[in-house]
């Protein structure tokens, strides 16, 4: 029997917006930090300060203390300052409470109730929902029962001006929220579950059928047919052969450009026949990360009912050692004609790229393109594991990539595509060479260019912020759900 892998979209916690707080159920009061002591938010009248001593009261972003027996207030959850990513980690705090209070008290409920301050605005309620359904994700497969988690939270806004445009931000960050997750159900699952096909499959069930929204797999066959010799080189080395996932979102009445979104799907990347070491290789089963990204940013798209049209591919592949592997030493030929020397088998994400941004931009008639990709291991030695590279060479592009990514709370990072480092790209034996000397992630990021047939172009090298081993924000241990947000809030931003 095949392992049971959880069936994606892992449920998250409802979210709604009410007048006043629900008799009986637990209360959170929200504490701020100040000069001087904490700031105990409305519905804390119980927390006295004697109490608030006792229990070393700071109002911390993400500091959560239980309130004193019998208290209907049953917990301080800190805010800080009230910065975004404070919102979102005393949500997460939250949600991550609730669900260790219920795994020794099964009957301590799984619905909480927040006051909100009177003078909180839309925006920082929708970075608190966030949290709160972010917060407590987790992944696991087990043939146990799941362990009770946080499954409701009610937001009390006694403002009846505010509390409409509060209520529209909330249930926008459901849809955000949603994406998120499901490009970690999607990134978490193991490979021996997850191989091309599966992947392709689950992405055509789980965006649904909106209309507006079509959603194609190819097959090998119809990769040799149409000559996807990067995408079939990667995967040639795998008995479970590639796929091209291609989803298109056409609303009618669409207005702005037709953004084509690129996302890289290997499903697992042993390097190939320069195969990687042992040490960490179990981490590329989330090698896929950014092509789950921008499945998932498809669907919340036309969930959402934005009126651009978008046109997103992903081709996918599992990297493996065969005697039908591709070779250091040998050419291959992308869609499209264009030819690359391989020097490293493990340097596959840019191979695979290469023929589905020449597809985009040759037979899709689209105006501009994004990829985002676990592309390497050198970006995450230039920035560490929160932050992605952007490369771009359009300025007015790279803003909009850039203020989307702070509106989702998705840190990025500007990197320049060098012309010395692009002087080093053309091969001797082929059109271009895989693996460019000079500094990694810059260099596959010249390599990509090459593809884009001189269209406006973004890449999103999340090689280090789509994975975390621990937990920080809004985010939990193992696949982080990366770059989804940023994706939905750039293409939303062309629709306003
Ligand atoms: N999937 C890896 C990049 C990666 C490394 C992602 C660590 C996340 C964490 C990619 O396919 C790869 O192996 N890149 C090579 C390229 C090199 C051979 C030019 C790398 O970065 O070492
Ligand atoms: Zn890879
Ligand atoms: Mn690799």
């Amino acid at each position: 029997m095949p392992t049971p892998v959880p069936t994606p979209p892992t449920a998250l916690p409802d979210v709604e917006v009410a007048a006043g707080t629900a008799e009986g159920l637990p209360t959170a009061v929200l504490t701020k930090t100040t000069d001087g002591p904490a700031l105990i938010g409305p519905g804390g009248a119980e927390l006295t300060p004697e109490w608030a001593e006792a229990v070393g009261l700071t109002g911390k972003a993400g500091e959560v203390r239980r309130g004193p027996v019998d208290a209907a207030a049953r917990w301080s959850v800190g805010i800080g300052s009230g910065e975004p990513r404070q919102w979102r980690a005393a949500g997460a705090a939250l949600a991550k409470a609730v669900g260790t209070l219920l795994e020794t008290r099964p009957d301590a409920g799984q619905a909480v109730q927040v006051v909100l301050p009177d003078d909180v605005d839309a925006e920082q309620a929708g970075w608190f929902a966030t949290g709160l359904r972010l917060g407590g994700y987790g992944f696991r497969v087990t043939g146990d029962t799941p362990a009770p988690r946080l499954r409701s939270a009610r937001l009390v806004v006694s403002d009846r001006d505010r509390r409409d445009e509060i209520a529209a931000e909330v249930k926008r960050t459901a849809v955000l929220t949603a994406a998120t997750a499901l490009t970690r159900d999607l990134a978490n699952a193991p490979s021996n579950v997850k191989d091309p096909a599966w992947l392709a499959k689950t992405a055509a069930r789980v965006v649904g059928r909106p209309k507006g929204l079509t959603a194609q797999v190819r097959d090998e066959k119809w990769l040799a047919e149409h000559g996807f010799g990067g995408l079939l080189a990667v995967g040639g080395g795998s008995s479970r052969p590639p796929r091209l996932v291609h989803l298109t979102w056409a609303p009618p009445g669409a207005a702005g450009p037709h953004i084509a979104l690129v996302g890289k799907g290997i499903t697992f990347d042993t390097g190939g026949i320069s195969i990687k070491p042992n040490e960490g290789m179990h981490l590329m089963r989330t090698d896929m990360a950014g092509g789950a990204a921008v499945i998932a940013a498809v669907g919340a798209i036309a969930k959402l009912g934005l009126p651009v049209r978008v046109s997103a591919l992903v081709p996918c592949a599992e990297n493996h050692v065969s005697g039908s592997a591709y070779r250091p030493g040998d050419v291959v030929r992308h869609y499209g004609g264009k030819t690359t020397e391989i020097t490293n088998t493990d340097a596959e994400g840019r191979v695979v790229l290469a023929d589905a941004i020449t597809y985009a931009h040759q037979d899709l008639d689209v105006d501009l393109i994004v990829d985002v990709a676990t592309l390497t291991g050198a970006m995450k030695v230039s920035l560490g594991t929160r932050i992605a590279g952007l490369f771009s060479d359009d300025d007015a592009l790279a803003a909009r990539i850039t203020a989307a990514s702070e509106r989702a709370g998705e840190a990025l990072w500007r990197m320049p595509l060098l012309d010395h480092l692009a002087a080093e790209v053309p091969s001797g034996i082929a059109d271009v060479r895989q693996c460019p000397p000079g500094p990694g992630a810059i260099t596959a990021a010249l390599f990509l260019r090459e593809f884009t047939g001189g269209l406006p172009w973004a890449h999103l090298d999340i090689a280090g912020p789509a994975r975390a081993d621990r937990a920080y924000d809004d985010v939990v241990p193992g696949a982080t759900g990366f770059a989804a947000r940023t994706l939905v809030e750039f293409v939303a931003a062309y629709a306003s």
